[in-house]
């Protein structure tokens, strides 16, 4: 667990501490009246970690496992059910209403669906200055100018040509450039970047990656970067945060995670990073089964029933994030 002490430490721009997020059930009349006791879905359940400024995390899971939340937790654009995320050492859910407007434009997001989170009817030049024009009500012919030149920026040109399209008339990876320029339209120290190649295709992958990090040095980011996919952590990311069921497993350097992994979970994932190498055999075992249910998680170890080398203390004793080696954390009785 970590420790609260951290918080002084400024060297963290984040501290995530113990965090949960318990959805209530969505259930009809009659059950909710008959039900013992309320269900939930764990999606967040008890998460700690911190990420130093200029840093890039990689929050890496299956679908479901509790990413997204997580990331808006972090941003509060959700309210967490316990526990807390600390910002410059200061509680952002401390802050006001109106002081977290302020905050709004220091922490961003990045979508992981250039079309849902595009207005159809809105050219993408006025979609990218609209966090401008809301925030800090800057006039119409400035918020354009800051528009054009961070759409030169992320490589949306001819910008002056771009900026009156609509979203349907661009293609996917210059869709989700629209969505990367939105973001940094209000100069932000922190971008929470939730799957942002995961809608673009193979072809445009690597570049937007490229972009991601070219822009990182530029505008002197931190980055919390969400994705079910491994492989694609190692091109972007110092560390990795690998999720199972609402919880970290394991967590460390990129490097070390990957030659040294030890929770069984990371195995199956690196199992699943494709290698150049046709000599290459599989050595992690394929995990047994689905992913159960985040309303009632397996006791123990959450990842007990689908593990190749789980003992019978896993189904019972649920192992806690210990730092194994300096700076690698693992949850595991192995
Ligand atoms: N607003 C919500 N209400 C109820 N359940 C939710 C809500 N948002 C997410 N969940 C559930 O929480 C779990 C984690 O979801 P999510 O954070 O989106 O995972 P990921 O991003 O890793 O795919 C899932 O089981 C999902 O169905
Ligand atoms: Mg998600």
């Amino acid at each position: 667990m970590l420790d609260v002490q951290v918080i002084e430490n400024m060297e963290e721009l984040l501290t995530v501490n113990n965090l949960k997020k318990h959805f209530p059930l969505q259930k009809g009349f009659i059950d909710n009246l008959l039900a013992k006791e309320k269900g939930f879905v764990r999606a967040v359940d008890g998460v700690s970690f911190s990420i130093k400024k200029g840093e890039v995390l990689g929050l890496v899971g299956e679908s479901g496992c509790g990413k997204t939340t997580t990331g808006r937790l972090i941003l509060r654009l959700l309210e967490p059910t316990s526990g807390d995320v600390f910002y410059n050492g200061k509680s952002i859910f401390s802050y006001s209403k109106k002081e977290m407007e302020g905050m709004r434009e220091k922490l961003q997001i990045i979508f992981q669906d250039p079309y849902a989170s595009l207005s159809p009817r809105m050219a993408i030049g006025k979609a990218i200055g609209h966090p401008l024009a809301i925030h800090n009500h800057k006039p119409k012919a400035e918020v354009e100018q800051i528009s054009l030149e961070i759409m030169e920026k992320v490589g949306l040109t001819p910008a002056s040509f771009l900026f009156k399209k609509y979203p349907h008339q661009l293609s996917g990876g210059q869709r989700q450039r629209v969505v990367i320029a939105r973001a940094l339209v209000t100069n932000p120290e922190f971008v929470v970047a939730d799957e942002p190649i995961a809608m673009a295709d193979v072809s445009v992958r690597a570049m937007i990656l490229e972009l991601m990090v070219q822009l990182k040095e530029e505008f002197d980011l931190t980055y919390l970067f969400i994705t079910h996919d491994l492989a694609t952590s190692k091109y972007i990311c110092d560390r990795v945060a690998i999720m199972y069921l609402g919880k970290i497993v394991e967590m460390g350097p990129l490097e070390e995670v990957f030659k040294n992994p030890i929770h069984p979970y990371t195995g199956t994932l690196l199992a699943a990073v494709p290698v150049p190498d046709p000599k290459y055999r599989r050595t992690y075992p394929i995990p047994k089964g689905e992913i159960p249910s985040p309303i009632n998680p397996p006791p123990g170890c959450r990842f007990h029933p689908r593990c190749a080398s789980a003992k019978s203390m896993c189904s019972i004793h649920e192992p806690e994030l210990v730092e194994v080696h300096s700076g690698h954390w693992v949850a595991c009785f192995e």
